[in-house]
């Protein structure tokens, strides 16, 4: 295998493609809307999948600007990755040319640092770029390093990269964080199922995406065991083999066009959707007055409550797994803009998640953001077209809930945010009877 390629320190970002949407309000949406696969099973599957020599099929797997990404990465780095045709991929991780994950694949998402796990794990080193220092952002990634460290990972860190290696193999361990992390408990789960000897985690995250996870490298012939809801343990193998699987349905996905349903007071089903693994979402907007109900693998939601009697106010907060997922924060907060009364919300795992509220307000929302955890929606107001700015992706999705349920047009510029998530959003808004253009930016004459 070739040493990792040399260095370019200076790193100037591939232009993007700058892109609107353009909304028009006020219609009710109704129809049905199948649901994909998980942005954020998928991207961790991807990176699974290179843990064996041999060939893995994903299928659901959901055509978004990460996936892309994440696909591209693993091929720089010489590992073959087929599409055969939508929503399936093959990799094949034979061996691979660089063990080096580059600043380019960082800066656009942050889950490239997923490749850490696997990659040192098989082939005792890697050197792999900070997805969380100051040039993209402030999410860390010690609770990452630190557990590759309890296995016996030597990891320095110089000019932005991680420098990792294995002498030997990593050893099992017990992994301990100091509070939950959804990836942190991922990487150190794919790193121990090649270690010697036994890992615990804990406290390991509950995610269904860890889960999901979990059923794959159980197929790869991995040995890991979820033996209490916060403590997974592995015992390591010598290789892995090749799998197939299914990515687990968006639970983020059908949150928001859930959402989508109640605010315009319409009436929607959503296909292909995983009810039992949004229980504390169906709580909330069931306390919130909207009508929504399980079946098998569907959802039924009913917004007809916003003409009859108005939604309720609430106090949220989110919260780890199976608490509400801070993804679907920004979509309960435009619900919330819809209810008689003041609300409440607790973002309680990121910091700078409630920055979006801003835009919102400029649609006609009375929000008062009191620090970076804390905000007050005040409603029911009426919602109305704007010109909006896009800065992370499920704010971006939640504009675009907003401008629907807002009379008149929206303009929200940078949509290839929600690109890296959503899989068709504007052809799905389409089919449950939405007015909705996705355009380039400077060619956005055309009305929806
Ligand atoms: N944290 C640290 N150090 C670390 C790792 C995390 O301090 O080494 C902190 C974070 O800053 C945060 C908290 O721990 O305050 C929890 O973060 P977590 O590690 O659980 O988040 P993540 O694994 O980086 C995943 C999802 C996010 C989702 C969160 C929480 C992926 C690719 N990302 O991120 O999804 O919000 O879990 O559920 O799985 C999204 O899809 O839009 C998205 C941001």
């Amino acid at each position: 295998m070739a040493d990792a390629r040399p260095f370019h320190w200076e790193y100037t970002p591939e232009p993007i493609a700058r892109e609107l949407f353009r909304v028009e309000g006020g219609r009710p949406l109704s129809g049905t809307v199948a649901i994909s696969g998980a942005k954020n099973a998928a991207l961790k599957l991807l990176a699974a999948a290179t843990l064996t020599g041999e060939r893995c099929r994903l299928t659901n797997v959901p055509e978004i600007e990460d996936v892309r990404v994440m696909v591209q990465t693993l091929t720089e780095i010489g590992v073959v990755v087929d599409h055969p045709e939508p929503n399936v991929y093959e990799i094949a991780a034979g061996d691979v040319d660089w063990l080096f994950v580059p600043l380019e694949a960082a800066a656009k998402m942050r889950a490239s640092f997923m490749l850490l796990g696997p990659l040192l794990t098989r082939f005792g080193r890697v050197i792999i770029s900070n997805p969380g220092g100051d040039r993209i952002g402030r999410r860390p990634v010690n609770l990452h390093v630190d557990a590759m460290r309890a296995m016996g990972a030597q990891i320095d860190y110089r000019n932005g990269y991680y420098f990792a290696t294995a002498p030997g193999r990593l050893r099992g361990s017990e992994v301990r964080f100091p509070f939950v992390s959804v990836m942190g408990t991922e990487n150190a789960l794919l790193a121990a199922t090649l270690a010697d000897g036994h890992t615990t985690i804990r406290p390991a995250a509950q995610e269904p995406e860890v889960d999901d996870l979990i059923a794959f490298l159980l197929k790869m012939g991995a040995q890991v065991k979820r033996t209490a809801p916060d403590t997974i343990e592995v015992d390591g193998r010598r290789r892995l083999r090749g799998a197939e699987h299914r990515v687990t349905p968006d639970r983020i996905e059908a949150g928001t066009f859930a959402i989508a349903g109640a605010v315009t007071g319409g009436k929607i089903t959503l296909t292909g959707a995983p009810c039992e693994h949004l229980g504390a979402f169906v709580d909330v907007v069931g306390r919130a007055g909207v009508a929504i109900s399980c079946g098998t693998d569907t959802i039924e939601v009913d917004g007809s409550a916003l003409s009859e009697r108005g939604f309720r106010p609430l106090d949220v907060v989110t919260a780890a797994y199976p608490g509400l997922a801070t993804d679907l924060q920004p979509p309960v907060s435009v619900l919330l803009t819809q209810a008689d009364g003041t609300s409440h919300v607790h973002e309680a795992i990121f910091e700078d998640r409630l920055e979006w509220l801003t835009e919102l307000r400029r649609m006609g929302a009375d929000v008062d953001i009191e620090d970076g955890h804390h905000a007050t929606i005040r409603g029911r107001t009426p919602l109305h077209g704007a010109e909006v700015d896009i800065s992370d992706l499920r704010a971006g999705a939640s504009l675009i809930l907003a401008a629907l349920a807002a009379d008149g047009t929206t303009t929200i510029h940078g949509a290839h945010h929600v690109h890296r998530g959503y899989e068709n959003i504007e052809g799905k808004f389409l089919g449950l009877g939405a007015r909705i253009a996705r355009l380039a930016e400077g060619n956005d004459t055309t009305n929806p």
